[in-house]
């Protein structure tokens, strides 16, 4: 039922369809009373959510955590031991052996899709384990996977789960560069790649990705191959080594690591506001049980349904909602190796009718790609199994909401807008399908034990409706426990500014109805296509080219990306502008950092506007970037006004 707004701001309300309100696992009466107990009495709540895992050890304590003063310590369940791959395998064998756990969809619709069991799931970790340590992985090392979106990203993880050995993803699409840093800043002594990755109709050379990339990491880290395509790869005998001869000679038993909850599971590195990508720790018991229940009540999940998250595993989004969640559940889920507009524009929705999917989570970037090509390749396919849709990553503007709404669920599918982030481990705030009426663009209301708060400026809650930053008063389990060696920069990036309080980098509105309207960063970090990028990395990127001056990088808007790469760059003495130069820095900094980085737009800027103690006014650069010239607010202490005149006439369009 959707009832009209009474006025032009005031959006539609969505109330649940009845049919789904009747079998889900929360109605409203149940969210409100469990979102109560669960704030009033976390130490109770999650110390009996917590048995929705197997644990060999039982906790004691549930709940030991502080946002400070003193030292930001966040531990959860912290004297009980488990192993998260049986949690996600092995205890489901008794009763689903053969039911699917992964479903593979490969890049071409040509290939057979293929279904793995719980049971084949099994021996294929395991062995992929005993390959581990044959090469010398033991619990506590780190070992980077750079592969493309296939099951053995999946094995890979969870083998690394069954020795007790750190996983870092790093997703396939990033450069050489960036993926030495990742593999030195987390210490690796292992790199799991591909050959070749299919996507798109197109083929990434992940193996020389990594040959390049090992050319700046120390001789003892040794790479893992798996075969993809068969195809050819230049090989460092002694440093590299082909998975199938490994796993043909290793044995399909491998028994799982007791492992304490704080230990950690895996790092994956995500972009802040300043310097390098800093590494995201996440434990085992909260953050597999976090994802597990975030998973059951947000997409309603319930045995027999196929459930397909687009993300890709190089993202917290694949960590949580393809592999952990899913399958902590007993899930069936879909790993998709292809992009949505490959072959054609209608592949999502073949996907969908192919392998019946019932809760189908994508990105609002791809939903407004997909809509920009029409009703008629939804049409074309039936979508009559899908029950529940799911957006995250940007906020989701309302024309994109309702062309989802209606055209891809007609009408019958609730959306669950879901707000989270690398750190938060699993969704914090969205609607649960069968409890909350949902408003286009608005993720809703926090999850069970969630308490989000508005702040000001200063730090002061605000009450009621009201607009400011986004934060978050308690620990919750599923929160990351630090950044991999630097505890420093955890406590200052997330709980310095406001103390007390995880801050989350988000702007946001709540309205009368108590509901969050993520308004987007309110730090240097920008969402360009739901993918963060922080500004100092393409700034960096830049001025390591020999003919830039200086650079700085905003977020614009764009019609598809959600947000743009805007980058004003200054050029060193002597050299000449000119549409090849600008080419010549977009394509440089895509191979520095990766495609995703390429910048949308290059203004020349002769002068930066910079304050007398020289400092860049972003702020300013901002404004003109969104094309907002005349709200450039106070000029005044700029060292040079006239530049900003310059920067407004030689504007760019993204
Ligand atoms: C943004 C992705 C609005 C937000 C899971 C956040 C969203 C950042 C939403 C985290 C949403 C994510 N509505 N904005 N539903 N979901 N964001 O770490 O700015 O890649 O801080 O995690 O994406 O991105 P990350």
């Amino acid at each position: 039922m959707t009832v009209q707004p009474k006025t032009a701001v005031e959006p539609a309300v969505h109330a649940p369809p009845a049919e789904i309100a009747a079998r889900a696992h929360a109605d409203a009466a149940r969210y409100a009373q469990m979102h109560a107990r669960s704030v009033a009495d976390p130490e109770g709540f999650w110390g009996e959510e917590g048995r929705r895992l197997d644990w060999m050890r039982p906790y004691t304590r549930v709940k030991n955590t502080s946002f400070g003063p003193g030292e930001v310590s966040i531990r959860w369940f912290e004297d009980g031991t488990l192993n998260v791959a049986a949690n996600c395998i092995d205890r489901h064998l008794k009763d689903r052996a053969e039911q699917t756990a992964i479903i593979f969809e490969p890049d071409s619709p040509e290939e057979p899709a293929q279904h793995v069991s719980y049971a084949h799931l099994h021996a294929e970790v395991s062995r992929f384990a005993n390959v581990l340590k044959a090469l010398g992985v033991a619990k506590g090392d780190r070992v980077v996977i750079y592969l493309p979106m296939i099951p053995a990203a999946a094995y890979a993880m969870l083998a690394c789960a069954r020795i007790g050995a750190i996983h870092s993803v790093v997703f396939a699409g990033f450069s050489p560069d960036a993926l030495a840093d990742r593999i030195n800043d987390c210490g690796a002594r292992l790199v799991i790649t591909a050959d070749h990755a299919p996507r798109g109709g197109r083929t990434t050379a992940l193996k020389s990705n990594c040959d390049k990339a090992l050319r700046r990491c120390s001789d003892r880290v040794k790479l893992l191959m798996v075969a993809r395509t068969g195809g050819q790869v230049d090989w460092l005998e002694g440093r590299d080594h082909a998975y199938e001869a490994m796993a043909a000679q290793a044995p399909a038993d491998c028994p799982p690591v007791e492992v304490g909850a704080e230990d950690p599971l895996f790092i994956l590195y995500t972009s802040g506001s300043t310097g390098k990508p800093k590494g995201v720790v996440h434990t085992s018991g909260g953050y597999l049980l976090y994802a597990a229940i975030t998973h059951h009540y947000v997409f309603d999940y319930r045995d027999g349904d196929v459930y397909w998250c687009t993300a890709d595993v190089g993202w917290v989004t694949g960590h949580s909602y393809i592999v952990y969640g899913p399958l902590a559940n007993g899930a069936t889920t879909v790993m998709f190796e292809g992009v949505p507009t490959y072959p054609d524009a209608g592949r999502f929705w073949q996907v969908c009718e192919k392998h019946r999917v019932t809760q189908f989570y994508t990105a609002p970037t791809a939903i407004r790609a997909l809509m920009g090509k029409g009703a008629g390749p939804v049409e074309a396919c039936d979508l009559s199994s899908l029950r529940i849709l799911g957006s995250v990553g940007e906020p989701i503007n309302p024309e994109a909401w309702n062309w989802y709404d209606e055209t891809v669920g007609k009408g019958r599918c609730p959306i669950v807008d879901t707000w989270w982030q690398t750190e938060t481990g699993g969704i914090l705030i969205a609607p649960l399908p069968g409890a909350t009426a949902t408003k286009p663009g608005s993720a809703t209301l926090p999850f069970f034990g969630v308490q989000p708060v508005v702040l000001d400026d200063q730090g002061h809650e605000l009450d009621g409706p009201a607009e400011g930053v986004l934060a978050i008063k308690d620990s919750w389990p599923g929160q990351m426990r630090t950044i991999w060696q630097d505890h420093e920069r955890f406590a200052q990036t997330y709980f310095e500014m406001f103390k007390g309080y995880y801050f989350s980098g988000d702007g946001c509105r709540r309205d009368a109805d108590g509901y969050y309207w993520i308004t987007g960063r309110v730090d240097d970090v920008i969402n360009v296509s739901g993918h963060r990028m922080g500004t100092a990395e393409v700034e960096s990127a830049l001025v390591a080219h020999d003919k830039v001056a200086e650079a700085a990088v905003v977020g614009c808007p764009h019609p598809l990306k959600g947000q743009g790469i805007y980058c004003y760059v200054t050029l060193m003495d002597g050299v000449e502008p000119s549409d090849a130069l600008r080419k010549e820095l977009a394509d440089w900094v895509r191979t520095e950092i990766g495609p995703i980085a390429k910048p949308d737009a290059i203004q020349w800027a002769p002068g930066l506007p910079k304050t007398r103690s020289g400092k860049i006014m972003r702020r300013i650069l901002r404004k003109i970037a969104e094309n907002e010239t005349d709200a450039l607010g106070d000029t005044s202490t700029l060292a040079d006004p006239a530049v900003v005149e310059d920067l407004i006439a030689n504007r760019v369009d993204a």
